[in-house]
């Protein structure tokens, strides 16, 4: 996935397009690049991120011309073509007098590429974007303005986009036009937006506007003028923006990463808005009628990466208080394996993002075959949540840092109050459960804030344990999506060998990886399985591991099982996940530190991925 900005009006164009684009690195950081429309044509300058910083392009762009109100930006996860320069976008026509901007991919791009050779266009990328500019500088040919123009590009190109355009000759316009890649639409006095995501914008635009699949935008100071292709609706959808400027910048942190961790407590609060055990109907935005949710008998489970590891937890969850049966499904996989659903189906795709192309698929399958399919996001009018029946929104607030952190606890809450309702609605529970554990829930955030005041005893256990390049991360129940996350944390920004695994599952084969350079950290808070656990650990100590236990900090015994503790507030069992995931989440922090690693940018990945 890529991220894309565009501005127009009597504003500092420029620096808005650059403040934009550092708040879209986490849609990509590969290459970034800006284009702005000055007297006589337009004005560009790229760099490949991992060489040449984001503040060298906001340097070249003090060196530009003076703009003439509109300028487009883009950072770039690569898809089509090396992550250098010459791949960047903003991408050009022949003229020089149009730019682009694009997220998604341009399925016949091949064909369309290969036509505008023939016809003399010189191509100058290796990347799918590129054909976008050569149309529209085509269509232009005949008088049409720019909005005519990427009008009929659209009518040509096949794939999932969302684009910005401008042209030399039109300045102070920026058009735009989305299909399936995320679009959004600022307005304020005078000036206008268009963005990948609402951070890039946030403090600017006054009102914000969702752009619907075959919408053309095209924006010109504060007028807005909606075109359309195909059945698209004719009006732009007004979106309710609860977020705030603090909320997408660091705020005097180090990283995002480390500031999401510390609103764990909040994220976990806001979520549940600590009005206690609410009803079904309370649900704001679930949509089903609690009839059809008493007919349900299988629940499908579909997500990716950390939101899986949420999933996970919350297949125990609705097993244990709500009695129905749980699959649980890597969303790529999901599709491909002739899943059998029908109308008393429940498919929960779960999804931070809200756009995940794997798990979006999944949600449209399990549509397409009949059954209830709803959608947990934290991304308010994400793809998913538009196509779902219905949807549980977290309420985290803009996570920028690569590695999901807050999401995962509130995935974990929202699917468990969710369940503990159904639970009531289905009379697997009575009435006083479902509200016992529900004010246990309530208390969450406070114990997650007292586990996040000992980072610093997490972090001196990270300092002393950093020489290892194995990590071993071990659970039963669910410690073991805990173990899972941690492990998944730890890869993807130290870098390093983690693997988790379900600690009774180690001495079927994993056993033998063991030996005295490894590290093993022990999911050992206590549950049902707390003395498996503990056995389990013993079986990597006696081959000379060494062990860091997750422990409660009420409980004498388990530090001995250890070499290190990670000391954590007790609580439910399946609500342990919510506070366990927290020293994982600091160890994992510190070793990438360690590394000298960029927490917030680790390598190859992208927040958010949109192919499949
Ligand atoms: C989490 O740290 C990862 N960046 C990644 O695994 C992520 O959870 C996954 O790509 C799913 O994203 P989503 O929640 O936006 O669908």
């Amino acid at each position: 996935m890529c991220g894309i900005i565009g501005a127009t009006g009597p504003i500092p164009v420029a620096k808005i397009l650059i403040e934009g684009l550092e708040r879209l690195e986490y849609r990509g950081y590969d290459s970034a690049g800006v284009a702005l429309v000055v007297e006589g044509g337009i004005w560009r300058t790229r760099a490949a991120v991992s060489t040449v910083s984001m503040k060298s392009l906001a340097d070249a762009v003090v060196n530009a011309p003076k703009v003439l109100d509109a300028g487009v930006g883009h950072t770039r996860w690569a898809t089509h073509g090396a992550p250098n320069e010459r791949n960047a976008h903003p991408h050009s026509d022949c003229t020089g007098k149009v730019a682009i901007v694009h997220n998604g991919i341009i399925e016949n791009h091949a064909i369309l590429s290969s036509r505008l050779i023939e016809d003399g266009h010189n191509l100058a990328s290796d990347t799918d974007s590129e054909v976008i500019a050569h149309l529209v500088e085509e269509n232009l040919r005949d008088g049409s303005s720019l909005t005519q123009a990427v009008l009929n590009t659209l009518k040509v190109i096949e794939g999932t986009y969302a684009i910005a355009a401008v042209r030399s000759d039109e300045p102070g316009t920026v058009v735009a036009a989305r299909n399936v890649s995320p679009l959004i639409v600022g307005v304020s006095e005078g000036a206008s937006y268009v963005a990948s995501d609402i951070p890039a914008i946030l403090g600017r635009a006054e009102k914000y506007f969702s752009v619907a699949d075959g919408q053309v935008v095209t924006l010109k100071g504060e007028n807005l003028q909606v075109d359309v292709v195909g059945e698209a609706p004719g009006e732009l959808m007004p979106l309710e923006v609860s977020w705030d400027l603090d909320m997408a910048q660091k705020g005097g942190y180090e990283s995002f990463m480390l500031k999401e961790i510390d609103e764990e407590p909040r994220a976990i609060a806001d979520t549940l808005r600590m009005r206690g055990i609410e009803a079904i109907e309370m649900f704001d935005e679930l949509n089903l009628d609690p009839a059809v949710l008493r007919q349900i008998d299988k629940i499908f489970l579909v997500a990716c990466g950390t939101s899986f590891h949420a999933a996970m937890v919350a297949k125990y969850a609705f097993e244990h208080w709500c009695k129905i049966p749980v699959e649980l499904d890597i969303a790529s996989e999901f599709r491909y394996r002739d899943p059998v659903v029908d109308g008393k189906t429940l498919v929960i795709g779960v999804s931070q993002s809200g756009e995940t192309i794997d798990t979006l698929q999944a949600l449209r399958e399990a549509r397409r075959l009949g059954s209830h399919a709803i959608a947990v996001a934290n991304v308010v009018d994400s793809s998913m949540t538009r196509e779902a029946d219905g949807v549980l929104y977290t309420r985290a607030g803009p996570e920028i840092g690569v590695a999901a952190t807050k999401t995962f606890v509130a995935q974990v809450a929202i699917l468990e109050a969710f369940a503990l309702s159904l639970a009531e609605l289905r009379n697997t529970l009575y009435k006083s459960e479902t509200e016992l554990l529900m004010n246990e829930l309530l208390t969450i955030p406070l114990k997650v804030e007292r586990a996040i005041a000992r980072a610093s005893e997490y972090r001196s256990v990270a300092k002393e344990i950093g020489d290892s390049k194995d990590f071993f991360f071990l659970g039963r129940h669910v410690g073991y999506p805990t173990a899972l996350e941690g492990a998944l944390k730890l890869k993807e920004i130290s870098y390093l060998h983690a693997e988790g695994f379900a600690a009774g599952e180690l001495k079927h084969g994993p056993i033998a990886l063991i030996d005295s350079s490894s590290v093993v950290i022990g999911v050992a808070t206590r549950g049902r399985l707390w003395s498996k656990v503990l056995s389990n650990l013993e079986e990597v100590r006696a081959r000379g591991a060494r062990v860091v236990v997750v422990a409660n900090e009420d409980d004498t015994q388990t530090a001995h099982f250890g070499d290190y503790v990670f000391k954590v507030p007790s609580t439910h069992e399946l609500f342990a996940p919510l506070i366990d995931i927290i020293p994982l989440q600091f160890l994992a922090y510190d070793l990438a530190l360690q590394h000298g690693n960029d927490v917030d940018r680790p390598r190859n990945l992208a927040k958010t991925v949109t192919v499949e």
